[in-house]
């Protein structure tokens, strides 16, 4: 018996992705988006305040001094979409900037409408914007807004937090080429990358001693007994963050401290796991201050500035559609 709130049609895409990925040939993996049901958002956004992991307050930082230099380097009239909105918390320095000299329209994609009812509440008191969110995955709801604009309107997209670090290199690249093909020249893109550090930092950042990161990874192995039926037993399973350097990124990983057999009825799968065999969960990819006009350039977009935070190097980059 299934308990799960989930509609039908995204408990069997669900269960599908799992079974794909816990079977694949060689290293096992799981998606790292369904890190995200309700329990593991919640654990997100505990992420973000911790010490260990400084990301979140570098890209607030960046945004809350720079945004009056960021809104002066934009075209008018402008209009806002912002790919995984969160609670919306550190768009505020940018809407509010934008709103002194228009009235703003605004326009966070996300697929959780939990996060998009946070974003409305905490962003929506700002004098002269107006809110409308997408429930919808991110390129989908690009297009319905850049269809939905007017002919004089300039899109600015935001996509924060380095987001683009959890896609594979190539998949980032490609998707910032999607993003480009939905945009008209001149519109914008400020784009989030968390850029490399020491080993021990991001190791810390990714492996906290209060075990929040652990618990938002073991977090997906509780999903799946909620969701799709399965038996997992988390105390079977340790969180572990590597850094790969040749990939130059952290991977989460969950590792079984036995020989075992896991049950995932809606997946139809008998999982059997060596001791010490991992799961791969999530690839955070670190970049390169200097690779990143390259990358954009390669996808269509011209990098008209850069911002670097000092205490946690971290970049806000303003790309511009070629
Ligand atoms: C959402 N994303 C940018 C986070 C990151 O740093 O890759 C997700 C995360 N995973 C573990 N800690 C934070």
């Amino acid at each position: 018996m299934l308990t799960s709130s989930l509609p039908v049609r995204q408990v069997s895409e669900f269960a599908a992705d799992v079974r794909a990925s816990l079977t694949k040939c060689g290293q096992r993996e799981l998606p790292s988006k369904y890190l995200y049901d309700e329990v593991g958002s919640a654990l997100f956004e505990a992420i973000c305040v911790l010490p260990e992991y400084g990301l979140t307050r570098a890209d607030a930082r960046l945004l809350e001094r720079h945004a009056g230099e960021i809104v002066g380097r934009l075209p008018s009239p402008i209009r806002v979409a912002e790919l995984g909105s969160g609670s919306g918390k550190k768009t505020r320095w940018i809407l509010e900037e934008l709103s002194r000299r228009q009235k703003t329209y605004y326009y966070p994609i996300e697929i959780s409408p939990s996060a998009l009812a946070a974003c409305a509440k905490e962003l929506g008191q700002i004098d002269l914007v107006s809110i409308v969110g997408h429930e919808q995955p991110y390129l989908e709801g690009l297009r319905t807004v850049a269809e939905g604009r007017g002919e004089q309107d300039h899109l600015l997209v935001l996509f924060l937090g380095s987001t683009i670090g959890n896609f594979d290199r190539d998949a980032g690249e490609d998707f910032l080429w999607e993003m480009r093909a939905i945009l008209r020249p001149g519109d914008a893109l400020l784009l989030g990358t968390d850029l490399e550090k020491s080993v021990a930092l991001q190791l810390q950042a990714y492996d906290d001693p209060a075990g929040v990161t652990a618990a938002f990874n073991l977090n997906l192995l509780a999903r799946m007994n909620r969701e799709l039926g399965a038996d997992f037993d988390l105390s079977c399973f340790r969180h572990e963050a590597r850094w790969n350097s040749a990939e130059r990124r952290i991977e989460m990983h969950l590792r079984s401290n036995c020989r075992q057999t896991v049950q995932i009825p809606a997946a139809n799968l008998r999982l059997m796991l060596d001791e010490d065999e991992t799961i791969w969960t999530e690839s955070s990819h670190k970049y390169k201050i200097e690779e990143i006009p390259g990358m954009a350039e390669r996808a269509g977009f011209r990098c008209d500035a850069q911002w670097i935070d000092e205490e946690w190097p971290f970049a806000q980059n303003l790309l511009v559609a070629k």
